[in-house]
């Protein structure tokens, strides 16, 4: 059975569907970038009338001969099939799939025919995995998974033609996304899923919340339900993810806007627009609940869209969205710490033409030390990068906006408008270095590069960081704070890789240097460092293989050394799969890897296709990360 048609439709997909914007071009902006191309492989790279140039020594260039000298493993092949690929020497098997249980009760809940019950949704294991973290709690792996969305053809009776059509379809959709806490184990086959365990709990749409920060108890965030606005109910499209210092779990909640509707007309306010609120529902929610309808309750969505705190330890703590870290489509979020020791937060807004920000705490973590008020009391900023490989963090104040903190926290990108951020091509995963201040961003595509301004029509005009226009590939940033003080102002930075195909173009579309024909890949997305500084590097991009992603096969994992700008493909999953999310074992001798809208019938070769995390080892016994 082929089910690779049910899965043709991410997310990303989905909202881009429900949300056409103009399509006019500023034909303008495509001259100027088509003359900026000249000159990219010749070693240098001019951008822009103030002629900024990228000397090649910036841009990691590295000779192809040299490739995959550093890595441990043997690079693989691309794979176009409906499996999963590792370098020899290595093992995988699963770790845990969609509907597997978490509880004893929850047995038998994914059925024969692929659908699980509503009344067992909160048993098992979330569908579609994403970002995820392992924690050591007192020596046991505790492991915390987002589940990103729930595909509606997979997990509705085909009459329900992709709609929840009753309440109880509503209910399902609900509770198979969200996060799962689960504890898992050796049994001398690898780790497996330790049934009843006191720390299993699954987090969804209709799971208690609270709020901190100065947006709690804001009129912006007030419902008939929490006339206080400080008590949110779910946390939903959970993307990638963040660990804090102290030992929690960071939840980031993304493509929240097409959770809500309209089952009345309704003209769109500007804050709507900008975030995407007030088109098709991708669920029918608001069907079935008030406060999915924006023509109810206008200021539900404000209560979604934030990075969300859970303590893994405690299964009946309350998850906590912190407004001081701004609304925006989270991607992840990447905590380090400033030379004085404040709390440092690095993170994407994941659509075309958004914002990176950085969030700096006023109070400073120590071990072992208080962390109140280190994810409420502090200050958002925006980043602004210049041409001339110099940029800068610009606070998101009401002095320098002339808007409320409430406001700029809640509408964040608006705020970011206003003050000249730059315009990014979709800022996926950030990941720091952990060896030395540095930070990478995935950039992962953006069609509408110097095609049609941003959702707040800021121009989209191809500029240093964002050099392509139509840039279907992707490229991956970089830079290293002032001082080597994740708290300083400004920055410089860098390209560390443009993706993409040097079988298809000879021009800027070929990729940078360190892109080879046996590394190629398009759209990366998910992005973690090893405890040995590798960065490993996840796709979700266009899977077909053919016309300018022919060579490129299915999506891939790769491993960078970011000395070197040498990149090397380690693993490739099923046709029709993103790979996203990982986390390594205490011991770091296993990898787990999630695999998010496989095609076929993987993992199980029979039936509906699962999502699940998997996990990778060595033969030899070595640590993996
Ligand atoms: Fe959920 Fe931007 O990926
Ligand atoms: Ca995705
Ligand atoms: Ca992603
Ligand atoms: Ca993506």
């Amino acid at each position: 059975m082929d089910n690779s048609e049910i899965t043709e439709l991410s997310w990303d997909d989905f909202d881009e569907m429900r949300d056409p914007r103009d399509e006019n071009n500023e034909f303008d902006h495509v001259v100027e970038s088509t003359l900026r191309r000249r000159g990219f492989l010749c070693g240098t790279l001019a951008f822009g009338s103030g002629a900024a140039v990228f000397g090649s020594g910036l841009f990691t260039p590295i000779a192809a001969e040299n490739s995959q000298a550093s890595f441990e493993f043997e690079p693989i092949d691309i794979a176009t099939d409906f499996d999963v690929h590792v370098p020899k020497g290595y093992q995988w098997k699963t770790l845990v799939r969609y509907g597997d249980p978490l509880f004893e009760k929850g047995e038998g809940a994914y059925g024969e025919d692929g659908l699980v019950a509503p009344e067992m949704a909160e048993f098992v294991f979330g569908e579609n995995t994403d970002g995820m973290e392992t924690f050591d709690v007192a020596g046991k792996t505790i492991l915390t998974i987002n589940s990103e969305y729930a595909n509606p053809k997979i997990n509705l009776p085909e009459a329900s033609e992709g709609l929840a059509q009753t309440e109880s379809e509503a209910s399902l959709l609900k509770h198979i996304q969200g996060v799962t806490v689960l504890e898992v184990a050796q049994n001398g086959e690898g780790y497996q899923v330790v049934l009843d365990s006191p720390y299993n709990r699954r987090i969804h749409h209709e799971t208690p919340m609270t709020m901190s920060g100065p947006v709690a108890g804001s009129e912006l965030v007030k419902t008939a339900a929490d006339p206080m606005g400080k008590a949110p109910i779910g946390t939903m499209n959970n993307c990638g993810s963040g660990k804090t210092l102290w030992g929690t779990y960071l939840t980031c909640e993304e493509n929240f806007n097409g959770y809500f509707g309209a089952t009345t007309e309704h003209e769109p306010t500007i804050g709507e627009l900008r975030y995407g609120i007030g088109g098709e529902s991708r669920y029918g929610y608001e069907l079935f609940e008030e406060r999915f309808d924006i023509t109810k309750e206008p200021n539900e969505p404000h209560r979604h869209g934030w990075i969300t705190e859970i303590d893994p330890v405690d299964p009946n703590s309350t998850p906590i969205k912190h407004s001081s870290l701004g609304r925006f489509k989270h991607e992840n979020a990447e905590m380090t710490q400033a030379a004085d020791g404040r709390v440092v937060v690095y993170m994407g807004d994941d659509e075309r033409g958004e914002f990176i920000y950085r969030y700096v705490s006023n109070g400073i973590y120590t071990e072992g030390g208080s962390t109140e008020g280190l994810l409420s009391d502090g200050q958002l900023y925006v980043a602004k990068f210049n041409d001339d490989l110099t940029g800068e963090w610009l606070a998101l104040t009401p002095e320098s906006i002339g808007m409320s903190l409430e406001e700029i926290l809640v509408f964040a990108r608006i705020a970011g408008s206003k003050v000249g951020a730059t315009t990014m091509d979709r800022p996926e995963w950030i990941a720091a270095n952990p060896l030395k201040p540095e930070v990478y961003c995935a950039l992962t595509n953006n069609k509408n590069r110097g095609v049609k301004p941003n959702a707040g029509g800021d121009d989209t005009s191809v500029n240093g960081p964002n050099p392509r226009e139509s840039n279907h590939y992707g490229q991956i940033i970089r830079w290293t704070p002032k001082d080597e003080d994740h708290g300083a102002h400004t920055f410089t930075w860098d390209l560390y890789i443009m993706a993409g195909n040097p079988n298809v173009y000879e021009n800027e579309y070929a990729g940078s240097e360190n892109v080879t024909q046996g590394n190629m890949f398009n759209s990366p997305d998910g992005m973690a460092f090893d405890s040995k500084g590798q960065l490993w590097i996840q796709t979700d991009g266009d899977y077909k293989n053919e016309g300018d992603f022919e060579g490129m096969g299915n999506n891939q994992m790769l491993v960078g050394n970011t000395e070197t700008g040498e990149i090397a493909r380690f693993m490739t999953v099923p046709y029709g799969a993103e790979v996203t999310g990982l986390s390594w074992s205490l011991d770091k001798k296993v990898a787990f890897v999630g695999v998010q809208h496989p095609g076929g019938s993987w993992p199980d070769g029979k039936g509906k296709p699962r999502s699940s995390v998997i996990q990778i080892w060595r033969e030899d016994g070595k640590v993996i990360g």
